[in-house]
């Protein structure tokens, strides 16, 4: 293992952000925000342990709408009273010095009636597939969804500007949309997901339209240079899938360019196994990705430290973001720099539950 870790640990200039070191929080959900999906107490403690001076901490998504939940727990962002709860959040991220950017996702089809007063999820078309997702009766089966009528579009771009708005209201530092893992923008994005034939599909222009959109309005509040985008070129979670990822993916991060972004976060093949993809084609990762976004890029998935320094050497990614190891190491980025042991991370705690396998993850403890 390389002990070489000059970039890992090397100063970077995000938009307007000065950070000490490239080792980000990724966004994950674990659905412990309080019944009226108001960041809880325990939330406040998780971010608050995982902050580092001079580092970025990206939440786990937060949801523009009621409607747009697809799991129970998962916290907020649509309500004034979200906002003073994820002010705490900010403010206790801040006073150790580092960066938090909100991650906001609309589940689009990947959610069910129960969670929506008996409205149907919606999608850009009808494409039936099966998930589970998170209720008050726990993990059931995805319930039909429907397809999005163009009418209905300009009001749910409005409910995302609102979202990055009460963000912005929140004191963080930026806003991240999800644009990844088959959530609503993917599902717009790819052609496996979106069968319109108006404005808003068909054509790789079209199919981008709904993403941009987003983008657009985060920007209008925040400035671009505030607003990150992630994207999951090769992921299949939410049974998400497109006939030429590359041109799709290539089309979005060059119209990308035009925004000057804080950065592209993008989640590499090899988390979900996918070195190959079914059909032989080759997956798009970071490499290719830099050729087309002219932006900072943040790489994720499956990374350790010696991988980690790998790739910032490579040149491919500007930052690394770390999910499960991040969820047992609060300080993680002081055990790469000194090279200590990893706390093993517990799955069976990643989605509900209390403080156990949450906040009871102790610093390094010397021996
Ligand atoms: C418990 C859990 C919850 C997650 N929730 C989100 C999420 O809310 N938004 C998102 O973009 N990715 C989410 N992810 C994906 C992670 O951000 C990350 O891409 C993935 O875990 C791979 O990185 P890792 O190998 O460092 O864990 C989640 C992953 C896990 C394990």
């Amino acid at each position: 293992m390389t002990n070489d870790l000059t970039r890992l640990f090397s100063k970077f200039e995000l938009g307007p952000y000065q950070l000490s070191h490239r080792v980000v929080h990724a966004p994950m959900t674990r659905l412990r925000a309080s019944p009226d999906d108001s960041p809880s107490d325990m939330m406040v403690e998780y971010y608050r342990q995982r902050a580092s001076a001079g580092g970025l901490l990206i939440t786990e998504s937060a949801h523009p709408s009621f409607d747009s939940r697809g799991y129970i727990g998962a916290p907020g962002i649509y309500s004034d009273r979200h906002v003073d709860a994820w002010k705490l959040v900010a403010d206790a991220v801040h006073a150790k010095g580092a960066r938090i950017f909100m991650q906001i996702a609309h589940d689009g089809r990947q959610s069910h009636v129960d969670l929506s007063d008996g409205k149907l999820p919606i999608a850009p078309s009808v494409v039936p597939y099966d998930t589970v997702v998170f209720t008050q009766d726990g993990w059931v089966p995805n319930s039909p969804h429907r397809a999005l009528e163009a009418d209905e579009i300009p009001s749910l771009i409005e409910s995302f500007r609102q979202a990055s708005a009460r963000a912005k209201d929140a004191g963080f530092d930026g806003v991240e949309l999800h644009n990844a893992n088959g959530y609503l923008a993917d599902t717009f994005l790819q052609d496996g997901t979106n069968k319109r034939t108006d404005a808003y599909g068909g054509t790789v222009e079209k199919r981008a339209r709904f993403s941009l959109e987003l983008v657009e309005a985060f920007a209008s509040v925040w400035g671009a240079d505030r607003v990150g985008v992630r994207v999951s070129p090769s992921g299949q979670w939410g049974s998400i899938s497109d006939s030429d990822p590359e041109a799709t993916f290539g089309y979005f991060a060059r119209q990308l360019n035009a925004y000057g972004l804080a950065y592209l976060h993008v989640i590499e093949p090899r988390v979900m196994g996918t070195e190959t993809l079914d059909d032989g084609q080759a997956p798009v990762a970071s490499a290719f990705l830099r050729t087309q976004f002219a932006g900072p890029i943040i790489a994720a998935g499956g990374f350790d430290r010696a991988g980690a320094e790998g790739i910032l050497k490579s040149g491919d990614a500007d930052l690394v973001a770390f999910g499960r190891w991040f969820s047992s190491n609060p300080d993680l980025p002081e055990r790469f720099r000194r090279n200590l042991p990893l706390a093993p991370y517990q799955r069976d705690a990643f989605w509900g539950g209390d403080e156990r396998a949450y906040t009871d993850f102790p610093d390094f403890v010397e021996a």
